[in-house]
C-alpha cells in the first residue's frame, strides 16, 4: 500500500484525546470548499470487491472511516495505492485512489473490524456476488440505534443466498453458479441495503428489480460507478432500480460526489453564525429539502458556479419544523445541526426524527449551553434562547459532536468539546475550513 505525504500528515492529525476549542461570537464569511462525501466513497470503494481491475477513485475525503475501510478492504485482498499529489481542489486532502482487487484472499470479515464500522458489513454483498461465500460478523447496535441488517439478509435470499447465522457471524452462501436475479420489494427503505444489493445483483444471473430502493444521490452515484465499471442498471435514484446481470465488471475510474451532509452543516453554520459565505465545489439538488429549511429559518441561499452561496445579514433566526425522512425527505444526518440552529430562534420550533429511535443525544450536551430542549417520544421541542453559553461538552457521535460545534461557534465564551475522534470519522479539515471563515476554532492535544 503507498500512502502520499498528505496521507501521512493528515493521519497523525486523528489523535484520540484531542479536544477542539471554540470561542463562539464571530460571524462566517468567505469560502469552504466541499470534500468528496463519506457516505458515497465508502460504498464505492466496497464495489472495487466486484471487479479484478483497477478502480480509481478521484475526490476521496480523507478521513478515518476511510482509512479504516482502505484496511478492510485489505485484508479481503484490496491493493490500496493513493496517489502522492493532491487533488486540484486547493486546500482540500481529497485524494485519488486506486483500488485493485486481483484475487479475494479473505471472504471473512471479522468481528474486531465490523464492530468499528458498520458500512464494512456491506462487503457481505460485493463477496457474495464474486466468490459465491461470505462471512461476515453481525455489526451489532451502535449510539444511534439497533440498527438491524434483516433487510440485507431478506434481500440477499431472494437472490437464492442461504443466509445462516452462526455464533455473531452471518455466513451467506449463493447457490451453485451463482446469485440468480429477482424481484424484491425492501418494506422498509434502506440506503445500505439499497447498495448491497444492486452490487450483489450486477453479477447475478438474469434481472433484479428492486422496488422501495433507497433514492439517496450516493446510491445514484454508486449505481454510476458500477455502470462504468460495466453494469447494467437504470432507475437509480428513483425508487425502483432495475439490475441486469453481466458475468463480470471491469475497472473505471469515478469521481465521489460532493458531501451534501457536510454542505448543509456549514450552511446551518453560517446560518447560526450570520456571515456570508460560498460553499464550492458543491450542489444544491443534492439537499433541496434542508436549504428550503434554511430559507424559511430566515437564510438567503442561492445558487454559484460550482456551488452555494449561503448569507444571513441581520435578521434573527426564525422557528422552523423538520420531521426526518429518506431522500429527497429532510436528512436525519442533518438533524442535530439544524437543531443547533433552532436553539437560537425567536420562537419555538419542533424535530421529528423517524429514521433511527435514538438520534437525540445531543439534546443532552445542547443543553449544558444554555438550550431549551424537552423530547417527547420522537420529537424535540425546542424554544429558542436569546444566548448560548459556552461549557465543557462531549461528542456522541458524529453528527451529533459537529451539532455542538455549530452551537459553540454562537455561544458567549469558551466551548470545548471532547470526544472528537467522532468527527474525524466524517468532517475532513473541520478546523482548518472554519477558522478560514473567521471563527476561532482550535484542537488542542493533551
Ligand atoms: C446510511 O446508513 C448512512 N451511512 C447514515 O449516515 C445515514 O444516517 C443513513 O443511511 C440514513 O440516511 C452511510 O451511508 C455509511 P439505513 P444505513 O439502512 O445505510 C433500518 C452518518 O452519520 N434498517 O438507510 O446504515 C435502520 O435501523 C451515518 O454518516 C432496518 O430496520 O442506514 C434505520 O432505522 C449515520 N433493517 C433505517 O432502516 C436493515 O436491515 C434506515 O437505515 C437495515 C436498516
Amino acid at each position: 500500500m503507498a500512502h502520499g505525504t498528505s496521507g501521512k500528515a493528515g493521519l497523525a492529525r486523528i489523535a484520540h484525546m484531542d479536544r477542539i476549542r471554540i470561542v463562539g461570537g464571530n460571524e462566517l464569511n468567505g469560502i469552504i470548499p466541499i470534500s468528496g462525501a463519506k457516505n458515497a466513497a465508502l460504498p464505492l470503494m466496497i464495489a472495487s470487491l466486484l471487479t479484478s481491475d483497477t478502480l480509481t477513485l478521484e475526490n476521496v475525503p480523507h478521513l478515518a472511516d476511510v482509512e479504516l475501510l482502505m484496511r478492510i478492504l485489505g485484508n479481503h485482498g484490496v491493493d490500496v495505492a493513493v496517489n502522492g499529489r493532491r487533488e486540484r481542489q486547493e486546500d482540500g486532502y481529497s485524494r485519488t485512489i486506486h483500488f485493485t482487487c486481483r484475487t479475494i484472499v479473505d471472504t471473512t470479515a471479522p468481528y474486531e473490524l465490523v464492530a468499528k464500522m458498520r458500512a464494512s458489513f456491506w462487503v457481505i454483498g460485493p463477496l457474495l456476488a464474486r466468490e459465491g461465500q461470505a462471512r461476515v460478523s453481525l455489526p451489532g447496535g451502535c449510539a444511534i440505534g439497533t440498527r438491524p441488517v434483516d433487510l440485507f439478509i431478506e434481500g440477499l435470499e431472494a437472490l437464492g443466498a442461504t443466509m445462516e447465522i452462526d455464533g455473531g457471524y452471518i455466513n451467506a452462501t449463493a447457490p451453485k453458479g451463482g446469485l440468480i436475479g429477482a424481484r424484491y420489494v425492501f418494506p422498509k427503505v434502506s440506503v445500505g441495503a439499497t447498495h448491497v444489493l444492486m452490487m450483489a445483483a450486477t453479477l447475478a444471473r438474469g434481472t433484479t428489480v428492486i422496488g422501495n430502493a433507497a433514492r439517496e444521490p450516493e446510491v445514484v452515484d454508486l449505481a454510476n460507478c458500477l455502470i462504468a465499471m460495466g453494469a447494467k442498471i437504470s432507475g437509480a435514484g428513483t425508487s425502483t432500480i432495475t439490475i441486469e446481470g453481466v458475468t463480470s465488471l471491469s475497472g473505471a475510474r469515478h469521481r465521489v460526489l460532493p458531501d451534501r451532509i457536510e454542505t448543509g452543516t456549514y450552511a446551518m453554520a453560517v446560518a447560526m453564525t450570520g456571515g456570508d459565505v460560498t460553499l464550492e465545489n458543491t450542489d444544491m439538488a443534492l439537499l433541496d429539502t434542508a436549504l428550503e429549511s434554511l430559507r424559511r429559518a430566515g437564510a438567503d441561499v442561492s445558487p454559484t458556479n460550482n456551488g452555494i452561496r449561503i448569507m444571513r445579514n441581520g435578521g434573527g433566526i426564525k422557528p422552523v419544523d423538520v420531521v426526518t425522512d429518506p431522500f429527497p425527505g429532510f436528512p436525519t444526518d442533518l438533524q442535530a445541526q439544524f437543531m443547533a440552529l433552532m436553539t437560537r430562534s425567536s420562537g419555538i420550533s419542533h424535530i421529528t426524527e423517524t429514521i433511527f429511535e435514538n438520534r437525540f443525544m445531543h439534546v443532552q450536551e445542547l443543553a449544558r449551553l444554555g438550550a431549551k430542549i424537552s423530547l417527547s417520544g420522537q420529537t424535540a421541542r425546542i424554544e429558542g434562547v436569546e444566548k448560548l453559553k459556552g461549557a465543557p461538552v462531549m461528542a456522541t457521535d458524529l453528527r451529533a459532536s459537529v451539532s455542538l460545534v455549530i452551537a459553540g461557534l454562537a455561544a458567549e465564551g469558551e466551548t470545548l468539546v471532547s470526544r472528537i475522534y467522532h468527527l474525524d470519522r466524517g468532517f475532513e479539515r473541520l478546523e482548518d475550513k472554519l477558522t478560514r471563515c473567521g471563527a476561532i476554532v482550535e484542537r488542542i492535544s493533551d
